[in-house]
């Protein structure tokens, strides 16, 4: 792991690792949090100890003990998690609000979705403050500070303004629009001028990079570029000097790996490949979020069907959904649309004996997830766009068998990384969609061998902490 040149290290993110949940009893718990933030941030922080800055799950006016809570969590560690006060109406106009349904969907190149509303951004600018005068709190003089997502785009400014001039890094986990785009938030100047208060900016893929240097030179009069065609990039405004780079995120390879092979995945996989036997099994996995394209798939599927009558029978899609950010309206008339497009195609091509479709609304453990992608002989990963999509790089882990084939979107940033191994298909062209499912389902054991081998050599070359690593790397360049 790269050695920072001293110090500690400050995260921040929207939620921390561990987060308050009410049990039956209606007392208060901490739940820990899994995913590519966690996994990638704790042995950075086990090597330089510092404090992990984020909501804890409650709200000012509530008093649940949260400090006390996070307390003992820390017993035994070498750093610290610290909670942001905020209220719930607040919360909910920077959450639900301002990061997702101002940011998410513009981000996203999605302009449709989005509303632009005074007081969520208000509420956003707050809330970012709020980030920003917990970490001074906390602040150490060369603490290096590394601040995560689109919801704490604003806080390096806030911190700026209180004189901190701290070391201070940003990684955006979804994409960067284009000009165009970005364009339409009245607060774009405001944005952009935010971003560039951090000493490097990192995004997933050149892309991103590239769209965010174009929204700079469009908008920041006195911008100067440095090694534009380099992997990283230096822009000067203002007398300061901002990096820009490319880091794409990644998963523990080995962690993957190695629990798809444990017993109690083994059998479950058996489990569901003697459930389908008989039937190829094509499986989707997404939060439920409209950036994921699942009714344009389920739309692909349903042709699939309707002019290949042959594959009626034998084949299956599995579509799980995980629930997301359930109170925004987009979110559940989506769910509802899912609903009826699958009842549709149940309805319309079920016999006895078999249906096309099943599907579930629910959160997966661990261990029925690797169950899932190993009993599956072709993954639909089929986003309109996404930041990186990790669904992709889990799959391949999982997939010990070689005999897996992964469809991914031309709209991923996993792209990149897959594009001549992966099948690479636009999810709004449904005629590209059904051939490629077709392709899938005639390929030969030694070709998917061979793709699914390469998939696996390059995420286990650029795994989570190789990520982790090249960032810190051009935090001290
Ligand atoms: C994306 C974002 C994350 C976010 C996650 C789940 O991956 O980049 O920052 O945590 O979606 O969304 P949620 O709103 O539930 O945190």
């Amino acid at each position: 792991m790269q050695d920072l040149k001293k110090g500690r290290l400050i995260i921040a993110s929207n939620r921390l690792p561990v987060i308050l949940k009410k049990s039956i009893d209606s007392s208060y718990k901490l739940s820990h949090a899994s995913g590519g933030l966690v996994t990638a941030m704790t042995p950075v922080l086990k090597k330089y100890s510092g404090v992990w800055v984020g909501w804890a799950g409650n709200y000012l006016e509530e008093d649940v003990g949260v400090n006390e809570l996070l307390k003992k969590e820390e017993k035994d560690l070498n750093y610290k998690y610290r909670p942001v006060d905020i209220s719930l109406n607040d919360y909910e106009l920077y959450y639900k609000g301002f990061s997702n349904e101002t940011l998410w969907p513009l981000f996203h190149n999605m302009p449709g979705y989005c509303t632009f509303k005074l007081n969520s951004y208000k509420a956003y600018q707050k809330v970012n403050k709020i980030f920003a005068i917990t970490i001074m709190k906390n602040l150490m003089a060369d603490d290096f500070i590394w601040i995560h997502d689109y919801h704490l785009i604003n806080t390096a400014i806030e911190l700026r303004k209180s004189g901190i001039k701290n070391n201070m890094a940003f990684f955006l986990h979804i994409p960067f629009p284009p000009l165009e785009t970005f364009n339409r938030m009245p607060w774009r100047v405001e944005i952009i001028t935010a971003l560039l208060s951090y000493d490097l900016i990192g995004f997933h893929t050149e892309l991103d990079k590239n769209n965010f240097l174009e929204v700079i030179e469009a908008l920041i009069e006195d911008a100067v570029f440095y090694d534009k065609e380099l992997d990283i990039t230096t822009v000067v405004s203002k007398n300061t000097r901002h990096k820009v780079g490319v880091f794409p995120i990644s998963i523990d390879y080995n962690e993957f790996s190695t629990q798809a092979e444990s017993k109690e995945v083994t059998r479950i996989t058996n489990d569901i490949k003697s459930s389908y036997a008989g039937e190829k099994f094509i499986l989707g996995i997404d939060r439920l979020d409209y950036s994921k394209g699942i009714p344009q798939r389920l739309r692909a599927y349903r042709s699939l069907l309707a002019k290949n009558p042959k594959l009626r029978t034998k084949i299956k899609l599995m579509q799980i959904m995980i629930p997301s950010r359930e109170d925004i309206d987009k979110y559940s008339e989506l769910k509802s649309e899912i609903e009826e497009l699958i009842g549709e195609i149940n309805g319309k091509f079920s016999q006895l004996g078999w249906i096309p479709i099943q599907y579930s609304y629910d959160s997966l453990s661990r261990t029925e997830l690797l169950a899932y992608y190993r009993a599956s002989e072709i993954a639909l990963v089929t986003p309109l766009k996404d930041g990186m999509n990790l669904i992709a790089k889990e799959y391949c882990a999982a997939n010990i068998d070689k005999d897996g084939v992964l469809i991914l979107s031309e709209f991923a940033g996993a792209k990149c990384q897959f594009k001549d191994d992966a099948l690479i298909v636009n999810p709004y062209d449904e005629e590209s969609v059904v051939n490629t499912i077709k392709k899938a389902l005639s390929m030969k054991a030694q070709e998917k061998r061979k793709r699914m081998e390469n998939m696996q050599n390059n995420i286990k070359k650029f795994d989570v902490f190789w990520w982790v690593d090249s960032f810190l790397k051009a935090v001290k360049k």
